[in-house]
């Protein structure tokens, strides 16, 4: 991939019409951008439903395997493809797990294992004080066209890690993150509350803000 086929940061931003594929295989992501898109008139299809393979998130940074799954799936579908990475960064832990969040869950992808590895970590660093326990989550988007064009853009939500974990909405870290400005967890609020857009929603949520930014340059 060339920079000149970057147009993010350009003017030269391209409009996402038509069928979409989500390249994600997880669930919980996977509803939440389709509410995102829903919206838009986009029609959206999962890399899962179409069999897509899963890609190696080998990328150093959120940006670059946003970038590597986006592509991979846009080159096996043909299709423009839409692609989030995200994670949990916890100031504490030098910012792990990071782009490694999911692999914290092990392979049986459970959560409260990872919480509690993180929590654990806390208390063996003495963090126990709000200040030291701040948190932020971070969501890359990625579209990438077959013919190589991409279009990309980053958020964060900031807040502090809460133990014991609250609620059992949303999926992943959620129970155990408190945003700035509120008094529930992610897991202790409603989808809408979570990610859900202006008028209904704040905008709250990483992937909401990011998702802000990408339909200013890409959606009508
Ligand atoms: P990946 O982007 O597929 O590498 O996975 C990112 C991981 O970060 C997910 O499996 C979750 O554990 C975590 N994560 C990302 N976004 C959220 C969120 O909105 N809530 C809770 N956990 C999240």
């Amino acid at each position: 991939m060339s920079d000149e086929a970057s147009s993010n940061g350009s003017s030269q931003h391209r409009r996402i019409a038509g069928r979409l594929v989500i390249a994600t295989h997880n669930g919980g992501k996977l509803a939440e951008m389709r509410e995102l898109l829903a919206p838009h008139g986009i029609e959206a299809v999962s890399a899962g439903e179409l069999g897509l393979p899963e890609p190696e998130e080998t990328g150093e940074t959120f940006h670059a395997n946003a970038r590597l799954k986006a592509v991979a799936a846009a080159n096996a579908a043909r299709l423009p493809s839409f692609a989030d990475d995200s994670g949990i960064v916890v100031d504490a832990l030098g910012g792990g797990p990071g782009i490694f969040s999911a692999r914290w869950a092990g392979p049986t992808k459970d959560f409260s294992v990872a919480m509690a590895r993180i929590e654990r970590l806390l208390q063996e660093r003495g963090a126990t004080t709000p200040e030291q326990r701040k948190a932020h989550f971070v969501s890359a988007l990625c579209v990438a066209w077959p013919d190589g064009h991409v279009e990309e853009v980053e958020a964060r939500t900031d807040g502090t890690l809460v133990w014991p974990p609250r609620g059992s909405n949303g999926f992943g870290y959620d129970p155990m993150f408190l945003p700035d400005g509120f008094d529930r967890t992610f897991g202790e609020m409603t989808s809408i509350e979570k990610h859900g857009l202006p008028p209904l929603g704040l905008g709250l949520s990483h992937r909401a803000r990011a998702f802000i930014k990408l339909a200013e340059i890409c959606l009508d």
